[in-house]
């Protein structure tokens, strides 16, 4: 197969060096903004190379999605559609939100369901990003495409003179690679052979002759990118994944694991008509970082692997109107945690199952955390809310594995014994333990208690995490009162019912308040599901076809699920 792509890759060298050296203008993808995001995940096709379509997944489009805007302290509700043949969930990757809002392997969409969660962006402005996080289908449904980048902005970041017009001086860049096979289809393998930047092969795109913000995320399957330009010019490190830095870090190469976003500020000013690469100086990586491998066959054999390569060629055009030409001194002034006030330190160990005979791992050679594979019924921890917690985790594997965990932010205390460098000193939500190191980091578990619904922990490689290098945890209340028992069950009435646009739900009990709510028709296909829905207003039903339906409803307290059938009907004029 390799050789295959080789032989094609000679063929249209030698066709001309004019397509050889042509590029491909980057895809810049859309924006919603707002309080209401409608999101559609569809199966369908993309050219992504000349004259061919590429059968992707996408959201509101062909390959990826748009990027949503929020602004910190609004409600952000989601309206999301899976139109795929298959299930899916759709996590939001460093927000802090209830764990039934997560969209991890726990929220699982059904084909043709509505989820509607929502949550109160407490996040700071920094980059985000929502995929797909099915288990054991999240490399699968990433290598379709399905994704999207998330900007948050709140007072801090927009009080500070930097660039921050979409597109124009504050381009997203979403760095992946991957593998098409001679018709050129998606293969679903951890290193693609071709480097595809917004879903753009051979990219280029046109940056003002000024200060321009780059927004750049590591959505690969497996691959680290060790970012640099081809003049090997200084850069600035501004956001790390979850905050603005206190101050700019300048360097010429930064290394973005999977997971990852970096925000970095590049000046053109004075470079206008030249022409630059972004580039992957991944030649120089060490043979146990994800991209520094040089297998010359078998599953994990590609064409990047220990090179260095372009990943986006820039052309510097005229300023803008009004041009941000300075890079500021100082940012912000994050208050991190400090590690006196840690409640508990939690161990944790990445390992290589190889080995591993008690209890036997079956599968060849999975990475382990806590020396098991991944158990859906399984929470590894329980965590008070409130608790400031230390985790270290330990590693033993032969291999370097970007770590991430959901629910919280959190702040780096040290790898291998020595604290982080500057650009790594801020908020962030994943982290790369290196082979054989130990990292520590801090977090504080603030809000959401929820004894039913676990947040993850993970390797960050979806191949890996497929493979079961994942764990879970509940955040869990102060023992509260005793829970009271729910009254009879007719104490939920639907109405009006039948109904044709919108249906209410009563309860006489006003110690009941529902936690999740599902809506079934009569084949036990789901179409709606309503996490901690807002039943004021009563649940949207104009769309529904006319007929019987199931709507069961778990109440918050005591977790117990009522169902009530009610009848749709046609709207009469
Ligand atoms: Cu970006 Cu649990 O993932
Ligand atoms: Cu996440
Ligand atoms: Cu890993």
């Amino acid at each position: 197969m390799k050789k295959s792509h080789f032989l094609l890759g000679l063929l249209f060298f030698s066709i001309g060096a004019i397509q050889a050296q042509s590029y491909n203008n980057l895809w810049i993808p859309d924006t919603l903004s707002g309080t209401n995001f409608n999101l559609t995940i569809k199966d369908t096709f993309a050219q992504l190379t000349p004259g061919n379509q590429t059968i992707t997944a996408g959201i509101n489009g062909k390959f990826w999605g748009p990027t949503l805007f929020f602004n910190k302290g609004d409600t952000v509700h989601m309206n999301v559609l899976n139109k795929l043949n298959e299930s899916t969930t759709l996590h939001w990757h460093g927000f802090h939100l209830p764990a039934v809002m997560d969209g991890g392997p726990h929220q699982l969409i059904p084909p043709g369901t509505i989820w509607k969660p929502y949550w109160k962006v407490t996040n700071n402005a920094a980059t985000y990003w929502y995929h797909p996080h099915l288990h054991e289908m999240t490399e699968e449904q990433i290598t379709k495409g399905i994704g999207g980048l998330i900007i948050v902005r709140d007072e801090v970041e927009s009080a500070l003179a930097l660039p921050r017009t979409y597109g124009i001086d504050d381009i997203p860049l979403v760095l992946t690679d991957r593998d098409f096979n001679t018709q050129k289809q998606f293969v679903t393998v951890p290193y693609g052979d071709s480097m595809v930047v917004n879903g753009t092969l051979r990219a280029q795109y046109s940056v003002p002759g000024q200060v321009v913000r780059l927004r750049i995320l590591n959505a690969a399957i497996e691959r680290s990118y060790n970012i640099g330009f081809s003049d090997n010019r200084n850069f600035s490190i501004i956001c790390s994944d979850g905050g603005l830095l206190n101050a700019p870090v300048s360097v010429n190469r930064y290394l973005l694991h999977a997971g990852e976003r970096v925000e970095i500020l590049v000046d053109f000013t004075g470079q206008t008509g030249q022409s630059f690469d972004l580039k992957a100086y991944n030649a120089s990586l060490g043979n146990f970082v994800a991209g520094g491998e040089n297998f010359p066959n078998g599953p994990f054999a590609n064409y990047l692997g220990k090179k260095d390569f372009t990943m986006l060629h820039l052309n510097v055009t005229a300023q803008t109107a009004a041009p941000i030409t300075a890079i500021p001194a100082t940012l912000t002034s994050n208050v991190l945690l400090n590690a006196a006030e840690a409640n508990i330190t939690r161990i944790l160990t990445l390992s290589d199952s190889t080995g591993v005979t008690n209890p036997p791992i079956l599968g060849p050679n999975a990475f382990i955390i806590n020396h098991k594979l991944f158990d859906i019924d399984h929470n590894e921890y329980q965590v008070p809310l409130g608790n400031t917690e230390i985790w270290e985790i330990r590693s033993t594997s032969g291999f370097g594995h970007p770590f991430h965990i959901h629910d919280v932010e959190f702040n780096i205390l040290s790898i291998n014994g020595a604290p982080p460098p500057a650009a790594q000193a801020g908020w962030k939500d994943v982290v790369f333990i290196p082979r054989q190191q130990t990292v520590r980091f801090i977090a504080k578990f603030d809000d959401y208690a929820d004894i039913e619904h676990p947040f993850m922990y993970h390797c960050h490689i979806s191949l890996h995490e497929d493979e079961g290098m994942m764990g879970q945890f509940v955040v869990t209340q102060p023992a509260s009162s005793s829970l009271e028992a729910i009254k009879a069950e007719n104490d939920i009435i639907l109405f009006p019912n039948p109904a044709s646009d919108r249906l209410f739900v009563s309860f006489s009990d006003p110690n009941m308040q529902a936690y999740y709510v599902r809506v079934t028709n009569t084949l036990g296909k789901s179409l709606y599901m309503l996490p901690e829905p807002q039943l004021s207003d009563g649940i949207d039903i104009s769309l529904f076809p006319a007929g019987i339906y199931v709507l069961s409803i778990t109440d918050q307290k005591s977790k117990k699920t009522f169902t009530r059938t009610f009848t749709k009907v046609r709207h009469n004029p």
